[in-house]
């Protein structure tokens, strides 16, 4: 096949940039804390920093070694290295389709970003707003189809420009600005919800487990959050591995990525939860728990709607550097297997999640749908695949090699062990036990 030249990263740290970039979004801090929510809190955070530890670790690193040792996509990769018939390359498959039912929802709530974005702009919050109004407003932009699709498609555009413009220039440069910006942002925002009245009890409901509340579900929501959240399971990040080059260390690297994303999905629940309680909203409201709650705190401040103004842009900007890891697999697995222009395969593909997202602005039990099936079965079946073909099937020497000469070899064991073992072990029984087979 006649390939097109692969490009690079142009450091290590544009690297561990794009992969955070990725992690870190909509999942930090609109998902967790609504999931968290939904799960009777703290003991869902221990469960998920388990998950984080077990399974998002080793298996991130695994996954950005088999982009970088085949400098594929993922179905080339594991065509590449199991064989061309080999039936690896369905885990491949499913990760491309994977894209396809994650993108559309995302950008659905990419586009209540914009969409609030706008209301700030043009005066529909107004200083002093309560969370009665707040929740109408929110609620009447959710109930039209029409404005959402506008947003929505407002927010595909973006993404589609960004991976137009390829590797360097588009993925890698926005990343560097945003941020630390909303790492400010947030930071300022825990401590005002500290100082709320009643904020204790939001502090209650995050820092003392209740192990009675666990159900098996919630065991599977964590997990599926934490694929979810570092992007894991589906070639994100095995695409953005394929741009590194065989000299480049994914074991260091991945640390970073996994440090950061879990920090903010904290610092994000920090936020929100004192602000609930303190407001006696219900922690388990759903996919809206962050649209509500975050203005209502903001609108009380002064200057508060520029607060939410600069809040509004930077999540998106989070959005937006997710949003371009999930068109960039769909679009470096055209551009590798079937030879279409980088630019014809962004723009067509996008428009195909743009009709997909339409159709959850109608109904939200489609939406729903889309959100659960990818995070708690296509994610964690696409990681379980990944582990087992760097555990049993990958040279152990390639993998071997990544380590050697970093600060982490004397970690190589242990994690080809989790990587071999427990963590497929792990995702099976957390599927087992949610089908009820305990
Ligand atoms: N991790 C991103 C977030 O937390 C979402 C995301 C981007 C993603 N690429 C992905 C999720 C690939 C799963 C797979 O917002």
């Amino acid at each position: 096949m006649n390939r097109i030249a692969r490009s690079h990263w142009g450091s290590r740290i544009g690297f561990i940039l794009a992969a955070a970039g990725s992690a870190v979004g909509l999942g930090n801090i609109w998902r967790f804390p609504y999931i968290t929510g939904e799960n009777g809190g703290s003991i869902f955070i221990v469960v998920y920093l388990l998950c984080i530890a077990l399974l998002g670790l080793p298996i991130i690193i695994a996954e950005v070694m088999l982009g970088k040792v085949s400098q594929r996509n993922p179905v080339g990769a594991f065509q590449k290295l199991a064989g061309k018939h080999s039936l690896w390359q369905l885990a491949g498959f499913m990760g491309v389709l994977a894209a396809f039912v994650i993108l559309p929802f995302y950008s659905v709530v990419a586009g209540w970003c914009l969409g609030f974005l706008c209301k700030t702009i043009t005066g529909v919050f107004e200083p002093g707003h309560g969370m009665h109004e707040i929740i109408s407003i929110f609620s009447k932009m959710t109930a039209s189809p029409l404005q959402q699709s506008i947003f929505l498609g407002l927010f595909l555009i973006m993404t589609v420009s960004i991976v137009l413009s390829g590797v360097r220039k588009g993925l890698q440069r926005w990343t560097e600005i945003m941020m630390p910006a909303l790492l400010l942002i947030l930071f300022g925002l825990v401590i005002y919800g500290m100082t709320l009245p009643g904020a204790q009890k939001g502090l209650q409901f995050l820092l003392s487990p209740e192990p009675t509340k666990l159900t098996a579900q919630s065991v599977l929501a964590a997990m599926g959050q934490c694929f979810f959240s570092l992007s894991l399971g589906m070639g994100a990040m095995l695409t953005y591995g394929s741009y590194l080059q065989a000299k480049d260390r994914v074991s260091n690297s991945s640390f970073w990525v996994v440090f950061m994303d879990t920090g903010i999905a904290l610092l994000a629940g920090l936020i929100v939860f004192p602000i609930v309680f303190s407001f006696g909203l219900e922690p388990a409201q759903g996919p809206g728990l962050v649209f509500v709650t975050l203005p209502a705190a903001f609108l009380q401040m002064p200057g508060g709607t520029w607060i939410a103004f600069a809040f509004f842009v930077l999540l998106l900007f989070a959005a937006l550097t997710s949003a371009i890891s999930l068109l960039e697999v769909i679009t470096a697995y055209f551009i590798d297997e079937h030879n279409i222009p980088r630019s014809l395969a962004a723009i067509m593909f996008g428009f195909i999640c743009f009709i997909i997202g339409v159709g959850c602005t109608y109904n939200g039990g489609y939406f729903d749908f889309l959100d659960k099936l990818s995070s708690n079965y296509l994610l964690p079946i696409g990681a379980l695949c990944i582990s087992l073909f760097v555990g049993w099937k990958l040279d152990k020497k390639l993998s071997k090699d990544d380590f050697t000469g970093t600060g982490y070899v004397k970690l190589f064991s242990l994690w080809f062990w989790c990587v071999r073992v427990i963590a497929p072990v792990l995702v099976i029984l957390v599927f087992l036990n949610a089908l009820g087979l305990f």
